[in-house]
């Protein structure tokens, strides 16, 4: 959901509780008199999906060829949903399914999901090779990971990355500049990448999203 909150000199028009400000300033050039600075928001909650994922969706099913879209740390599975209306079957991924769990009864739950419990620092990876047709990685980053969603998606197969915004303290946690790019680039082809400064420059810290398709020749992440 969209709201539009007015810049300078005048106020919000409403304000959705929880709402995260999506505080990129535009110069509204529509302006009768003198240009306005206006700021988009988006209400995000846990149930609003990825703007990458929504961006991406229609490529990624089409890309899976009709094998299941993976869901790597899935929470509540908003990302899940988008894939779900579109006719995917989904695995939604997560050392803890009591968020997704939550929303279905035994009856409710969709057929097209089925969920994988598997703590994925400590647990062997627990999807087989080229079985998936596409992978969402949102807000949750082990780059070791990277050589096993290589294996595991079909050639062709998106895989697409959000990491977490550059807020607070969270810079401690992204990865450096030009490291997830250079992680993927033997597996994957580039169809979109967009790095952001995060925390202290001294850190190198950027956010990333980004958007790839796995190569079709399957050799090995060292090679
Ligand atoms: C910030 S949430 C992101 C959820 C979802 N991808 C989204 O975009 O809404 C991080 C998720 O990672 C899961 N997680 C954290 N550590 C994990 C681990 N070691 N193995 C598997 N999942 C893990 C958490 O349970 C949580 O659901």
């Amino acid at each position: 959901m969209y709201c539009t909150a007015y810049g300078p000199g005048s106020s919000i028009r409403f304000v959705v509780p929880g709402a995260i400000l999506d505080t990129a300033p535009k110069l509204n050039c529509r302006a009768k008199r003198r240009p306005v600075l206006f700021f988009k928001m988006r209400a995000t909650d846990k149930y609003t999906p990825s703007r990458i994922v929504e961006r991406f969706a229609e490529q990624i099913a089409h890309a899976a060829k009709g094998f299941p879209i993976l869901d790597v740390a899935c929470g509540s599975g908003r990302n899940t949903d988008v894939f779900v209306r579109l006719g995917c079957n989904v695995i939604c991924l997560d050392k803890n399914l009591s968020q997704i769990e939550s929303r279905y009864s035994q009856e409710t739950m969709p057929s097209r999901l089925k969920l994988l419990k598997a703590d994925l620092i400590n647990d062997p990876w627990p999807v087989g090779v080229a079985s998936v047709g596409g992978i969402i990685n949102i807000h949750f980053l082990l780059p070791n990971l990277f050589s096993a969603f290589a294996e595991s998606l079909i050639a062709g197969g998106y895989l697409v990355i959000e990491t977490v915004p550059g807020c607070g303290g969270n810079y401690v946690q992204l990865p450096k500049a030009n490291q997830l790019r250079t992680a993927l680039s033997h597996m994957f082809e580039f169809e979109f990448y967009k790095e952001n400064p995060a925390g202290p420059a001294a850190c190198e810290a950027v956010t990333v999203r980004l958007a790839v398709k796995r190569k079709s020749n399957r050799e090995s992440p060292s090679q």
